[in-house]
């Protein structure tokens, strides 16, 4: 097997051949060249030989800048599958999931564009917690995702040291089931906050009840951007005095000031997996998406 990495995950890929390595499977990390040309353009050249019919695996995040990422990740699949290889396209972070559907008249449901985009030079896709599991559905060929949550939860187990006087809450409903997920893995009871989006950036959540009092609370979201979503819930379950509140996300998409505004509500830990990798990327995806891959 050889893996490709665009800009985004070169660290990840890396990570993800080690992993192949110490289980005594082959694995090579390709070679290739990637620039731009004066006026902005993108250059790929795929430098490593690939036998014909080799697997062949691309790993590249859809993560800001958006559009240049996704260009190389489908000259990188063009330059393999040309090379005759079996090709399988690793997305660690599925960027553009969040236009998963129009909501207004006339929007372009971006998610599945890009799934059309990919699926012309893939004969796999694998990704990691899609912001809607229905985007599995625009791809035409076989294509997987993979759920991370069990690794935050895994990771706090070790922090925490025990599930006792621990909680696990999601800022909305629709990532609850990442908190049970992560609950699960730390013995403990999950809990939601119902959220309403104002604009970009700006969110509602409602106030309810949750008792806290004395228990180490970890807030799990899918994505964490703004950072809006997980600062007002900060905010509401400080005011029941817990022990501490430690925040996770699987994709750190943290744009402006995100990682501030979360602790400036009063949060005591802040971790991302490295689907996304930036200064509180602790996690890493390289085992879970290794597995996937065997
Ligand atoms: C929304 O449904 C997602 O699960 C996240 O809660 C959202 O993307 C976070 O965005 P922000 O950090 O900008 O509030």
């Amino acid at each position: 097997m050889i893996i490709f990495a665009g800009s985004a995950s070169q660290e990840l890929a890396k990570k993800i051949a080690d992993e192949f390595r110490a289980s005594g499977e082959k694995a090579e990390l390709g070679k290739s060249l990637i620039k731009r040309f004066p006026d902005g353009e993108c250059y790929v050249r795929i430098l490593s030989k690939i036998k014909k019919g080799e697997h062949a695996i691309v790993i590249q995040s859809i993560s800001k800048p958006q559009d240049e990422n996704l260009i190389e990740l489908l000259f990188l699949m063009r330059g393999i599958r040309e090379a005759g290889a079996k090709a399988t396209c690793v997305i660690p972070y599925f960027g553009y999931g969040r236009q998963d559907r129009a909501f207004e008249e006339g929007e372009v449901v971006s998610s599945k564009a890009v799934a059309e985009m990919i699926e012309s030079s893939a004969d796999k896709v694998l990704t990691i917690n899609l912001h809607k599991k229905h985007i599995l559905s625009f791809f035409k060929i076989p294509a997987k995702e993979l759920n991370a949550a069990s690794l935050i939860g895994e990771h706090f187990k070790e922090l925490f040291k025990t599930g006792k006087n621990t909680l696990v809450v999601s800022p909305d409903e629709g990532s609850l089931s990442l908190a049970k997920e992560a609950a699960k893995k730390l013995n403990c009871e999950a809990n939601y906050f119902k959220k309403r989006r104002i604009a970009p950036g700006e969110v509602k959540t409602e106030q309810k009840n949750i008792n806290v009092k004395n228990k180490n609370v970890l807030i799990i979201d899918d994505i964490i951007d703004s950072g809006s979503t997980i600062a007002e819930a900060v905010k509401i379950l400080k005011q029941g005095k817990p022990r501490s509140v430690s925040v996770a996300c699987i994709h750190g998409v943290l744009t402006g000031n995100a990682i501030s505004k979360i602790y400036a509500a009063g949060a005591d830990l802040l971790v991302s997996t490295d689907t996304i990798p930036s200064q509180i990327s602790r996690i890493s995806v390289a085992k879970l998406i290794a597995k996937g891959l065997s």
